[in-house]
């Protein structure tokens, strides 16, 4: 470009530029012209309290952190199994929501241990005859560190103090199954997230199996951290030990630590939970609509929010008396009748039913009483209730709004997972639960109304509900993190999941 050239341009480009400010001069300064139903919202997320971000005010590790990338590694490794075939990952996949995607939950004995999701089934030949033999539906660890009250869908895992943000790490301890209600456990470990951790190695059909009935749950743990860690002549001894000795002294910068001191249950927990609570995915375009971003949302899903968040008084569905806050949970305990299918946890005559909080508090009215859920990213939790029962969101809503009529007319075929025992039972089995919701209902003690909602409100619900979904959970690409490399333990013990046609997850 020679000297003359240069200069025309920059004299065109800087009178283009003079073009463009007068017009931007000319426009009116821009006022944010709220919808009426924008203006609506508005002061539904001030009068809620609303930021958007379910982990404001929390820490949470990062990903790559080598203590997360042990726990990862922790998280998907089948020698944490009494029989080492089943992993934490078995039903908590991340490319599955955090969860299995079945009802019920299969984690030893399986026909295949590392297929995942729909076509996992239960050894027929094994003394689980092919069924799935965990009682309850697996919860997503999605945002885990984002409870601060009570883990498990009975809350049997509890924090004493229950202080905002805290996710039970501050002076009262927590509670856990190892101990009696209300006790501290002095093993728990920090947080709720590390003291959940200890536990699913405890049960017989997630994960320990059915050959180690002789240990208790303190002694089961030192044992399989032993394993690992291959000290206290422990039997089966790892082709290649340094594998997780290494790791640990990473993880720990103690490179020269001892696998005894380094491989303890204690650790092996602590590490597991902080995999997990580095699972953060609130970015969803709800929070891009609480942050300021009106185009976050469709119309139809903005209908959708003003009817979660409005009384019944006012037309709306009142959903927030129990799904408040950022995180769309109370953590309370509620009886709203869904459906009793499978095996149940041995409650009832004929053990078959499952009384939820009752359980843990033995108080009459916690009866059927089962943990509020999350909402966040609920579009890839399914199936969902405690016991997996609705396998579509739609129906999963319309149940909160007459909850013995959707009962009565259950439509069993949207259980697609073969082998779910008492089927045909479900009526009988949940009648007492719903007999309970009327008495609560006559003497004043239930949130949960039965209220008249058109066809296309529940579609807007729906539409509201699919805005607190991260993207992040829908991409295997960014996922990825989460995920490690495959065949990465040289001793075979990672479990690389694949799906029913033997794609990779
Ligand atoms: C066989 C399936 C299975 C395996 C394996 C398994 N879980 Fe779970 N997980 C469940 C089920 C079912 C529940 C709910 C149990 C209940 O509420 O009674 C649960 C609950 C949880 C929760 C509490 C979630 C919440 O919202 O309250 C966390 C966290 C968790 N599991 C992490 C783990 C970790 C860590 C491991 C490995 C050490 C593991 N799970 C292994 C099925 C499994
Ligand atoms: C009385 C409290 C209460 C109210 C009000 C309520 N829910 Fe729920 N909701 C629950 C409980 C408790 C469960 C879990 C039940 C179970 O596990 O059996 C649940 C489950 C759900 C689930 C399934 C989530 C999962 O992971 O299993 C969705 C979706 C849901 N509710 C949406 C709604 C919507 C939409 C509304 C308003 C129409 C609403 N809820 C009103 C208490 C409530």
């Amino acid at each position: 470009m020679n000297h003359l050239t240069t200069i025309f341009v920059l004299t065109v480009a800087s009178s283009i530029m003079a073009c463009q400010s007068t017009t931007k001069e000319q426009t009116p300064p821009r006022v944010n012209h709220d919808s009426a139903i924008d203006k609506q919202l508005k002061q539904i997320i001030a009068t809620n309290h609303l930021t958007g971000n379910a982990m404001q005010g929390r820490s949470t590790p990062d990903i790559k952190s080598p203590k997360a990338q042990l726990g990862m590694r922790l998280f998907f490794s089948t020698s944490l199994g009494g029989d080492q075939d089943s992993a934490c990952v078995t039903c908590h996949h991340p490319a599955l929501g955090g969860g299995d995607n079945l009802s019920l939950p299969i984690g030893v004995a399986a026909e295949r241990p590392n297929l995942l999701g729909k076509g996992r089934l239960t050894d027929a030949n094994s003394h689980l005859k092919g069924v799935p033999s965990v009682p309850r539906n697996a919860p997503t660890t999605f945002n885990i560190a984002a409870w601060d009250e009570v883990l498990f869908h009975d809350g049997r895992l509890e924090s004493l103090g229950k202080t905002p943000s805290a996710g039970g790490n501050d002076q009262q301890g927590i509670r856990t199954p190892d101990v009696a209600f209300g006790l501290r456990d002095p093993l728990s470990g920090d947080n709720l997230v590390v003291a959940q951790a200890r536990f699913p190695v405890t049960s017989p059909e997630e994960m320990k199996g059915f050959d180690f009935e002789d240990k208790n749950n303190q002694e089961i743990r030192e044992y399989l951290a032993s394993r690992i860690g291959d000290y206290d002549d422990n039997h089966g001894h790892l082709s290649v030990p340094s594998y997780w000795l290494k790791q640990f002294q990473t993880a720990y910068q103690a490179p020269t630590a001892s696998a005894k001191t380094l491989i303890t249950e204690q650790n092996i927990a602590s590490l597991i939970g902080t995999y997990e609570r580095s699972q953060v995915f609130t970015n969803t375009p709800w929070r891009r609509y609480v942050e300021g971003d009106k185009t976050a949302i469709s119309e139809s899903a903005k209908a959708g929010a003003a009817l979660f968040y409005t009384a019944k008084q006012a037309g709306g569905a009142n959903c927030v008396a129990c799904h408040r806050g950022d995180f769309f949970t109370d953590e309370k305990f509620h009886n709203i009748a869904t459906p009793q299918i499978g095996n149940g946890k041995g409650d009832g005559a004929d053990g078959k039913s499952d009384f939820g909080r009752f359980r843990e508090t033995k108080k009459e009215a916690d009866k059927y009483a089962f943990r509020t859920p999350t909402l966040l990213n609920v579009e890839v939790t399914g199936p969902w209730t405690h016991a997996g029962a609705y396998t579509d969101l739609e129906a999963m809503v319309w149940h909160h709004l007459d909850p013995r009529d959707e009962v009565t007319n259950y439509d069993v075929s949207q259980l697609s997972q073969p082998n779910i025992a008492n089927l045909d039972k479900i009526q009988v089995n949940t009648q007492p639960a719903l007999e309970k919701l009327d008495k609560d209902r006559d003497a004043g003690l239930s949130v949960l109304q039965n209220i008249d909602l058109k066809d296309n409100q529940v579609a807007q619900l729906v539409d509201f509900l699919h805005t607190l979904t991260d993207p992040c959970v829908k991409n295997r690409a960014c996922l990825a993190k989460w995920i490690p490399n495959e065949s990465e333990d040289p001793n075979g013990h990672q479990l690389d999941a694949v799906d029913t046609y033997g794609d990779r997850l």
